[in-house]
């Protein structure tokens, strides 16, 4: 079997991503899970922080059977202390496969190309494929659909470019809401359109968040900030305030609408206290379910299913 590797939603195909969920929700349910990672041992390369990620994958490893070793951002100082290339061909001499959060997305694309084994996207700069997973079962648990109207308020980041991909693949709507200039990348945005066309999907960036919720069944929130952005804070702050999800925005929506964040949030920002807590609120389900579609994603990955 070729060896696969996951470092966008378009690396596997709708079929296959649906799959996948449904597997997660499988062990959701408590179905025993294969154990694919039995003698195999993986590296976590990670050059920024996470809870979520690391956690869910290294719990996922050890439920399938493999062992870890995580590397933090000062151990290996990936592509400084040596090239990208050189540390996946040290490493595909130890180990049988990589996760990986970078900044950059060739840094993947490198990784993949001198590993033998599968490399997963843990985040980059590009995409957060394992996030829109998880969100994408969390959509499907909470209205039995593929297809949604899925609002994207704030900046066109790695979160929402995955998000906007894995719509345009289910055939739904998504609408981003940003600033004038913080767009996904043209090339991905004409990806998911050309995608969409396909499926029947449609693809939309605006400017007005109050009509980007119209007719919402999910609103999307992520930091202004993103994790190598620090310097743009106090200006994103600035250009981002018109962007926040708070009460106003949610009496544009249906009443029922859906809150959804990947987490960390910053409070008061992107989102009020009160909206993240609410009972429209689906940010926890949506970590819980990391796990789920982290062992899901390495079954597909290592085992074939
Ligand atoms: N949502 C997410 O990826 O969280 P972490 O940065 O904590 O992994
Ligand atoms: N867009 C955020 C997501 C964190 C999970 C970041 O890249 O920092």
């Amino acid at each position: 079997m070729n060896k696969r590797d996951y470092l966008s939603v378009l690396d596997l195909a709708p079929e296959e991503t649906k799959a996948v969920i449904e597997e997660a929700l499988r062990y959701k349910r408590g179905a025993e899970y294969p154990k694919v990672l039995q003698g195999k041992h993986l590296a976590l390369i990670f050059e920024k922080p996470s809870l979520r990620t690391r956690v869910t994958f290294e719990v996922a490893v050890r439920k399938l059977g493999g062992s870890l070793t995580y590397l933090a951002p000062q151990d290996i100082q990936l592509g400084k202390r040596e090239p990208v290339k050189d540390v996946a061909r040290n490493l595909a001499r130890w180990i049988d496969g990589v996760i990986a959060r970078v900044f950059e997305q060739e840094s993947l694309e490198v990784l993949a190309q001198y590993l033998p084994g599968p490399v997963i996207n843990a985040l980059s700069d590009q995409e957060h494929p394992c996030q829109a997973l998880a969100d994408y079962m969390t959509i499907w648990e909470t209205v039995h659909r593929w297809r949604v109207r899925l609002a994207f308020i704030g900046d066109g980041n790695n979160v929402a470019t995955s998000l906007m991909l894995m719509t345009a693949m289910f055939g739904g709507t998504f609408v981003l809401a940003c600033p004038p200039g913080y767009e996904p990348p043209r090339t991905v945005v004409e990806k998911a359109q050309e995608l969409a066309k396909k499926t029947g999907g449609n693809i939309q960036i605006l400017h007005d968040p109050k009509q980007a919720v119209k007719g919402a069944d999910f609103i999307y929130t992520d930091v202004w900030t993103s994790m190598g952005q620090e310097a743009e804070a106090e200006e994103r702050r600035k250009v981002f305030q018109p962007f926040q999800v708070n009460p106003e925005l949610l009496q544009e929506a249906p009443e029922d609408v859906k809150i959804m964040h990947c987490l960390p949030a910053h409070r008061g920002e992107e989102i009020t206290d009160d909206v993240l807590e609410s009972e429209h609120s689906l940010v926890f389900e949506q970590a819980e379910n990391r796990l789920h579609t982290a062992m899901a994603i390495l079954v597909r990955v290592y085992g074939g299913r």
